[in-house]
């Protein structure tokens, strides 16, 4: 596949008055199995499953212009952020053999997210797949100028958003995505995501995500370091193994529209996580004290309920509260009433499952 789009990859000389701009938004995606583990060029150790979201979104948009030599600059909300800036540059230096025109273009990089910057939400997934998004629709329109139209092709955002941050394979498909080779889903990779979309029960496209800020701080662990740890981890080859079967039994579950199991899965999951984090070394708690007991609450409740809500976390301290539209109503007056009391300043994203990228420009 990497050879593909090796052959694809437009050479030769850039027309002189190529300029334009494009814009692309991409959300950022939560996972139902968790991606935690890492070898070789960004592969995972284990299959992952996402729900892709709505609101959680990065925009960007790039600005191209014929050059002499490569030249980038990257602003975050309007300032010039370098720090950011240069990891999408080493991203595109590193894999420049497949982006080989870049060498005659100056690109500036416009980006900003529709989510608080105090969220304490990662925007990895969101920036690098809409970042992703426009390259290949700047590939396109270099394509088109030398009468050579090409589509824009999901597979090859997903393989190199990969590249770029490994969540964000799964970002660029609606709905759902694996990500990950697995024996029990027919043309699933680990270099890239495939949509699940027309394999998943309709109730779960339904699916609303209400993020529960616990806190805004940024992360005490990097995904990087936290994926490095792993290695060392005496539970990694156990966590692989119990992965793969939640990767086959929530896949029947989603098809099914079972939502017990999608439940157990979910919650157990997410603690495997935190579990996984807890016995690194060194060891890291990402959960705060009201990360608790917004589990507990949402445990007694759906005991007394039976609304079939669940929570799912990610590497942080924040809650996010899982259940299908048509308990939208009770549960939102479940978090207005008892859980947005643990909330850092009372705040939560009223986030839901979405469409993937969206073309801005
Ligand atoms: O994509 P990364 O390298 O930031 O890793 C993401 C890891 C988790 O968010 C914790 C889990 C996942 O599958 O998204």
């Amino acid at each position: 596949m990497q050879n593909k789009w090796l052959n694809e990859a437009f050479q030769g000389e850039v027309p002189n008055d190529f300029q334009g701009k494009v814009g692309w938004q991409s959300p950022s995606n939560i996972a139902l199995v968790k991606y935690w583990g890492k070898h070789g060029k960004q592969l995972p150790q284990n299959p992952s499953i996402s729900f892709t979201l709505s609101e959680c979104c990065t925009e960007t948009f790039v600005q191209y212009e014929k050059a002499e030599h490569f030249g980038f600059q990257f602003f975050f909300e309007g300032k010039e952020n370098p720090a950011f800036g240069a990891k999408i540059e080493k991203f595109l230096l590193d894999y420049q053999v497949f982006f080989p025109f870049i060498n005659q273009l100056d690109l500036k990089v416009e980006s900003r997210n529709t989510f608080p910057h105090s969220s304490g939400i990662a925007s990895s997934a969101s920036s690098m797949s809409a970042f992703v998004m426009c390259l290949l629709d700047l590939e396109r329109s270099l394509s088109l100028s030398k009468g050579r139209p090409i589509e824009l092709d999901l597979q090859k955002a997903s393989y190199f958003a990969r590249l770029a941050s490994g969540s964000a394979a799964r970002s660029v498909f609606h709905k759902m995505a694996l990500w990950g080779a697995t024996d029990c889903y027919e043309g699933s990779f680990d270099e890239y995501a495939v949509s699940l979309e027309n394999d998943i029960h309709p109730i779960f496209k339904t699916y609303r995500d209400s993020i529960l800020i616990v806190s805004g701080e940024t992360k005490s662990v990097s995904s990087r370091a936290g994926h490095g740890l792993m290695n060392g981890n005496p539970y990694a080859p156990a966590r692989y193994a119990k992965a793969n079967e939640n990767i086959k039994n929530l896949l029947t579950a989603l098809k099914s529209g079972d939502l017990d199991t999608f439940i157990n899965i979910t919650e157990s999951e997410a603690l495997q996580l935190h579990a996984l984090m807890m016995c690194s070394n060194p060891s890291f708690i990402l959960m705060k004290p009201n990360t608790l007991k917004i589990i507990e609450e949402i445990r007694n409740f759906r005991n007394e309920t039976k609304i079939p809500l669940c929570f799912t976390l990610d590497a942080g301290p924040n809650v996010h509260l899982l259940y299908p539209k048509n308990e939208a109503d009770k549960v939102d007056e479940f978090i207005r009433n008892v859980l947005s009391s643990y909330c850092a300043g009372n705040h939560w994203i009223a986030d839901r499952v979405g469409d993937g990228p969206k073309k801005m420009l």
